[in-house]
């Protein structure tokens, strides 16, 4: 790459950087995880280390945080408010001991003050004669916020000291939090805690800040000359007797190796503590030589932040409930005592299928590490055996569905197997978990594509016997569902008029529609394409002709039994006459000499102003294609909002050219 095209994308980071800084420290309102943004930072970092060239003030190297917010009146920090570097494996650590010994040109016996890294946020309280004076906020670590009143509301918080030995002029800081079980009733209004406690904190009127129970829990000084206090230790003990909570997981270590044996302890069993930890802050107890040591630009020589994975945690499986997909796969799905994964406070984990669930031989019970990452379902990866109780007894797979029918496990004759999936057999509607799940496949966006009917009102007629079959969507009691909580004359109309929009609808989203196992959206186009009209495939079905469609490229045996399958039963069959009676379904219109033929095309990150679903229609109205995944065949990846950095960088990697949104709709006019 030329120097010029280095810097431009050297400064497209940094700017990526300071959008994300705003979100997060300003507005209290992340738009990416905390894996995602340090991986920007990472980035910046090792773009500066390659070219020296390359310089920002916001860089992570040389920035604090972020400016501080309009809404309050600033104040300078006495003592810098640092940040911590990281570490986050044992060579880590191990390069963090070794640069201090090189700093102090001699290997020495350390002792190391350990502390939680609690996932809040920092605040600094001066005290003058015993009187809190001042509260602040970390701001961009020069300036803060002055959040005096709304630190007060904190009952964590002294606001005056009388012991004699608590220094007359100190600035005391730790980290205001909200505790996981207090987090529990605001999550409809903030991702995680930190979010939570942030907004909370820097609300305008203190009075508001009262009404979300804030914690505060002391860690260290920002100005302060002490005499008598040698040791970091010693002064956590100082503050305990001075009317501060403290951890009570602080301890003190000597060695690496007791470090990474503690670490890996207690990253299991953190998701036990009251509020969340991201990692654990090992600091040179010594306060002499935390002198000596001093600080880089950024960070303290003599800590370093030892964080915990951000794409798993453990936690405790409560509960195992079964889901009834709509092609009747039974799903287990763990319910876990909700554990912050990166950002992300996750509540259930896949546990896929049985066979899995034996295979791990996962319990009620357990303690089991959940992954997740990027738009994945959370998933549990294994199970901590150390931490299984004796009484604890395996885990029983039900046998019937929750309807009553019992399940089976089908007989693979390619891989001469039985499936991994247990399934309740598909007897048309006559299962309701599986007749619902049709229901919301039918309307769904890909479908007839219904606005103002999702999974949720969906199961919301369901229950209310509003809907049985996917004809009942067009026989709706309006009369009814406007006397529901919620819904007013407008949405009712709404709603009409997004229903009556949706009968027209073309054959290959009609098959689709129908949510016959196999048959996806892909297959539904060929068989449109090849019937060409609904009364030339119904005529296909009546006449008992399916087996025909084996002449057509990409069906095989397996989409030919599921059809057979289908249609063999009468309610199916019956449920199609009606609906194609009901609805305007017209011929498959292709055009295979659009502006877009000949051209792939996959979507990262959200769109602005259209679904994917429209999105992927444009595309193929125009005779592009869309696939799903990034390889050689791909031409165009099209990147939206928060697009997966990991699709971006394969795609750089093979060449394939990148578009905005608007860029590829310039392409169409
Ligand atoms: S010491 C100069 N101790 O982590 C070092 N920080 O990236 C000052 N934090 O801004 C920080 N627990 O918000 C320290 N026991 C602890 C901490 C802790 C959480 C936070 C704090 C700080 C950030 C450092």
């Amino acid at each position: 790459m030329k120097e010029s095209e280095i810097k431009k994308y050297y400064n497209k980071k940094i700017s990526e950087l300071r959008k994300h800084n705003k979100l997060y420290f300003d507005q209290s309102s992340p738009k990416i995880s905390d894996k995602e943004y340090d991986e920007i930072k990472r980035e910046i970092l090792n773009l500066e280390k390659k070219y020296s060239y390359l310089t920002s003030n916001i860089s992570p190297s040389n920035s604090l945080g972020f400016a501080p917010s309009k809404n309050f009146i600033k104040s300078s920090h006495r003592v810098k408010m640092l940040s911590l570097s990281n570490a986050f494996d044992l060579e880590d650590l191990e390069n963090f001991e070794k640069k201090i010994f090189n700093y102090l040109n001699k290997k020495i016996d350390v002792e190391y003050s350990v502390e939680p890294k609690i996932d809040g946020i920092s605040a600094s309280l001066t005290y003058k004669d015993g009187l809190l004076v001042l509260g602040a906020s970390r701001g961009d670590g020069m300036i803060g916020e002055v959040i005096t009143e709304n630190l007060k509301t904190i009952s964590d918080i002294p606001h005056k000291i009388t012991y004699k030995d608590f220094p007359n002029d100190i600035d005391i800081r730790g980290e205001v939090f909200i505790k996981k079980s207090d987090f529990s009733n605001l999550k409809n209004n903030f991702a995680n805690p930190r979010n939570a406690a942030s907004g909370s904190l820097r609300q305008k009127n203190s009075e508001q800040t009262k009404k979300i129970p804030l914690n505060f829990i002391a860690y260290t000084y920002g100005y302060f000359e002490s005499k008598t206090i040698k040791k970091q230790s010693e002064f956590l003990k100082s503050l305990k007797k001075w009317g501060f909570k403290t951890s009570e997981h602080n301890k003190v270590l000597k060695t690496i190796n007791d470090l990474e044996n503690f670490h890996k302890n207690f990253e299991k069993d953190r998701f036990d503590l009251e509020y969340d930890v991201d990692g654990l802050v090992y600091k040179i107890n010594s306060l002499d030589l935390q002198k000596r040591l001093g600080f880089t630009a950024s960070s303290p020589r003599w800590a370093i932040a030892h964080k915990f994975s951000a794409d798993s945690a453990y936690s405790l499986i409560e509960d195992i409930n079964i889901q009834v997909g709509r092609t009747g796969a039974l799903t287990p799905v763990a319910r876990i005592k909700p554990v912050n994964i990166g950002g992300v406070v996750v509540s259930n984990a896949t546990l896929h299928n049985e066979d899995e669930i034996i295979r791990k031989d996962i319990r009620l019970g357990d303690t089991v590490k959940v992954e997740r990452a990027g738009d994945v379902i959370p998933h549990v990866v294994l199970v901590d055996l150390k931490k299984r109780k004796t009484s604890s007894k395996k885990f029983v797979f039900p046998k019937k569905c929750p309807c009553g029918f019992d399940t089976i496990k089908e007989f693979n004759k390619v891989t001469k197997k039985y499936d991994a999936v247990r399934r309740c057999p598909d007897r048309g509607f006559e299962c309701e978990k599986i007749a619902v799940e049709k229901i919301k496949h039918f309307i769904s966006k890909e479908a007839l594509n219904i606005d103002g009917l999702g999974k949720k009102v969906v199961e919301k007629f369901w229950d209310l016997q509003l809907i049985r079959f996917p004809q009942d969507v067009f026989n709706l009691d309006y009369a009814q569902i406007s006397k529901l909580e919620g819904w007013g004359d407008l949405s009712v109309s709404n709603l009409k008029f997004s229903i009556d929009q949706s009968k027209k609808v073309s054959l290959d989203r009609f098959i689709y529609s129908l949510g016959i196992r196999h048959i996806g959206i892909e297959n539904a186009k060929l068989l449109a394409e090849y019937t060409k009209s609904i009364l030339n495939f119904l005529n296909f079905i009546k006449n008992k002709k399916i087996g025909e469609f084996l002449n057509i490229d990409g069906i095989g045996e397996t989409q030919i039994y599921s059809l057979k399958k289908f249609f063999e039963n009468k309610s199916n069959y019956k449920i199609v006459e009606k609906l194609s009676s009901l609805l305007n379904i017209s011929d498959l219109k292709i055009n295979k000499n659009g502006k877009l033929s000949n051209n792939t095309f996959m979507f990262t990150g959200k769109l602005s102003n259209m679904s994917r679903a429209e999105a992927k229609s444009l595309i193929e109205e125009n005779s592009g294609s869309v696939v799903s995944s990034v390889n050689k065949k791909l031409k165009y990846l099209i990147i939206g909002e928060k697009p997966t950095n990991r699709k971006v960088e394969e795609a750089k990697k093979l060449g394939i050219k990148i578009l905005s949104q608007k860029e590829w709709l310039n392409l169409l006019n």
